[in-house]
């Protein structure tokens, strides 16, 4: 879904306002429709401005609904993660003193520049040994990327890949660089503008071809330096985007003035160390510590809560698979229904990928686990209570380190009962997620919480946030993107060959007519709202035609307005300037203005149906 918003510095002082309804006797619908509507502004028409009309009130004391989620969890943590009664008393007591160390040292040692380690000071520079032993400290995409994944055409196969930075859509001024690396920062951007491609070509190799290929740069210290080990030429896996980049990457920096290169490297890990110092930011210390040993060992952090926090685990499993199944259905329906037009070998593709699509609450591994496996997770690490710096330099590299381990074993494949983690986040994630490679869902354990969803809410609530929330992610299966991989998570000719069909094709244009950041995002939005609108009231269900009675808990609205005004709800904050996607109002008003049924429900003046952008849905009757 990724959304991610900052915490707010002022909101500390009121947060009694909320968090307490766990404990207390409140209504949950009845708590929800408060929200509803001290949220909403009636002054605006929900036909102008759904987002405005719905959220256009907001005055908590938060950024948005997010940063209420992580102030809760934060405090939930703390209260473990401050008692140390339960390195004794609890289970896996190796991985919990490692997170009570890991705390502590965090919450009292605070240090606002890092120093740099001392591996990381050179007597003889060699820009590739430097990027390695970089890279073993989490820093990545400086001159290239480098990622532990998985084979794009065996999702169970381990392999390294290597491309070139992601780009950047705003670039820092070249006059704000050093002057002795604004020449070095000039080249390499005009190396990113000649070779960027759209689709850049994948090169699937072994170490020793990679070495033939691209000779220009030292492949056997990058990867005995980061793996520790000598690679082999015959075993280690490769995957290649953007080869000619790289070879003329490799020249650039051969023979690039050394000091300057250097210089360069200094300045990426003094941002980097910046980004990943928890005291950055204005939440309290122990807040920032609590997100940032989230992002940083999600693993133990996950099991504690999971253990110690979590309560509702049973109900909320059973509800959000049952939700998840039946939206399922319906997207089953509609491929029955066959609006594209595709053979029937497509839509057995899309049938089979919908079939064993996985829901995960939480990134934990499966319930057969033993505490065996959690308390050796981390046991390298050697934690100190008192120093923190130590101990994030420590983290960074066990986190390295566990991404990378797969790739020294040959022919070691994916476990898909175990947990891994290959990204590089320094914020944890809040929202759902969807892992091609997994053909997976993941809610994220402090997503499940009011106002996001609570067992206990009405289902008219649970489906329209929560159910679109699902729905979004379920969508990702089946975008541009998305559909190229199959059932089992490998990429496969058959979804490029949908992708390519004029129908589908036709569909992402009439997205495309209103400009979006992110068609993959838009497209989730539009297809997730109405699949979740379609799954709760029927598909070809019409307002018009039926009469609503209110519910016990709401005099006011109808059940169809109830159901757009909490989807808004997930969007309702202070619009946070948005990464990797639209800002929030403009989300909520494009995805209701895509939906056929949005203007009848609200008894608009102005219907829209036939501006409407359908890509799996049945056309209307
Ligand atoms: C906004 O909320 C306040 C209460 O927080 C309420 O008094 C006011 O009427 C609301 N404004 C509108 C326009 O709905
Ligand atoms: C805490 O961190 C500082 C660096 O900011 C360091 O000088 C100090 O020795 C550390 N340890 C303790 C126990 O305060
Ligand atoms: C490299 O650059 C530094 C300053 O940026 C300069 O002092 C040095 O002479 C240069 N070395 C070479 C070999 O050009
Ligand atoms: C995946 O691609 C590689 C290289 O193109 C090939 O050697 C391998 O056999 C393929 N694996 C599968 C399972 O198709
Ligand atoms: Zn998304």
């Amino acid at each position: 879904m990724r959304r991610e918003t900052e915490m707010s510095s002022v909101l500390m002082g009121l947060l009694c306002l909320v968090p307490a309804l766990a404990q207390s006797q409140v209504d949950i619908n009845a708590a929800t429709m408060q929200n509803i509507y001290s949220n909403l502004d009636a002054r605006i028409s929900p036909c102008n401005n759904f987002w405005a009309y719905a959220c256009g009130n907001w005055s908590f004391n938060y950024v948005d609904n997010f940063a209420l989620a992580e102030e809760t969890y934060a405090n939930e943590m703390l209260r473990v993660l401050r008692d140390n009664r339960l390195i004794q008393r609890g289970t896996a007591p190796r991985l919990y003193n490692n997170m009570f160390d890991y705390f502590t040292a965090c919450a009292k040692n605070q240090t606002e520049e890092l120093q740099l380690p001392h591996e990381l000071t050179f007597y003889y520079f060699e820009w590739i040994r430097a990027m390695a032993r970089l890279r073993k400290y989490g820093l990545n995409g400086v001159f290239f990327e480098e990622t532990a994944d998985v084979a794009y055409n065996d999702s169970l196969r381990f392999v390294v890949q290597l491309k070139m930075p992601a780009a950047q859509s705003n670039y820092m001024p070249i006059l704000l660089f050093k002057p002795e690396i604004q020449q070095l920062e000039r080249d390499l951007r005009a190396l990113y503008e000649k070779y960027r491609r759209n689709e850049p070509l994948l090169q699937s190799w072994t170490l020793g071809r990679l070495k033939q290929e691209i000779p220009q740069i030292d492949w056997q210290i990058y990867f005995r330096e980061l793996l520790e080990v000598e690679p082999s030429d015959t075993e280690l896996r490769v995957e290649v985007s953007d080869v000619e980049y790289l070879r003329a990457l490799g020249e650039l920096l051969r023979r690039c003035n050394k000091t300057s290169l250097e210089l360069y490297l200094r300045v990426q890990f003094a941002n980097f160390a910046r980004e990943v110092n928890p005291s950055s930011g204005h939440a309290p210390r122990v807040h920032s510590c609590i997100h940032h040993m989230r992002a940083l060992l999600p693993l133990g952090m996950n099991y504690i809560y999971d253990r110690y926090i979590y309560r509702t685990r049973s109900q909320d499993t059973g509800q959000l698979q049952t939700i998840f199944d039946s939206l399922r259905g319906m997207f089953g329906k509609y491929l029955d229904w066959n609006r594209l037009q595709l053979s029937p070998q497509q839509i057995q593709y899309l049938h089979a990928k919908l079939a064993v699509m996985q829901l995960k609450l939480g990134n934990l591994p499966d319930a057969t686990t033993t505490e065996d496996f959690f308390d050796s997770h981390y046991a390298s690490a050697r934690f100190s209570r008192s120093e923190f710096q130590q101990n994030l330099w420590q983290a960074l590299r066990l986190r390295t380190r566990l991404q990378h381990a797969p790739l020294l074993q040959p022919g070691a494949t994916l476990q898909l009962n175990h947990y891994y983690v290959n990204d590089d986040l320094f914020r944890a994630r809040n929202a759902p997620y969807f892992e091609h490679e997994r053909n997976t869902l993941t809610v994220p354990l402090i997503f499940l919480q009011w106002p996001f969803y609570d067992h206990r809410q009405h289902s008219i609530f649970q489906h329209s946030l929560m159910g679109f929330i699902l729905a979004h992610e379920l969508s990702h299966a089946f975008e541009q993107d998305g559909i190229l991989f199959d059932f089992a998570g490998n990429e496969s000719p058959l979804g490029m060959h949908i992708r390519q069909n004029s129908k589908f094709e036709n569909a992402l244009q009439c997205v495309l007519q209103t400009p979006t950041k992110s068609l993959r995002e838009r497209l989730a939005d539009l297809n997730g709202l109405q699949l979740a609108y379609d799954t709760f009231f029927g598909m070809g269900h019409d307002s018009q035609r039926f009469e609503y009675q209110p519910y016990a808990f709401e005099k006011e609205f109808p059940a169809p307005q109830l159901f757009h005004l909490n989807f808004a709800q997930f969007f309702c904050g202070r619009l946070p300037p948005a990464i990797g996607h639209d800002m929030d109002d403009v989300r909520v008003n494009e995805a209701e203005k895509n939906l056929h049924q949005f203007s009848i429900d609200f008894r608009c003046r102005h219907q829209s149906p036939l501006s409407s952008c359908e890509m799996w849905r049945p056309a209307s009757i």
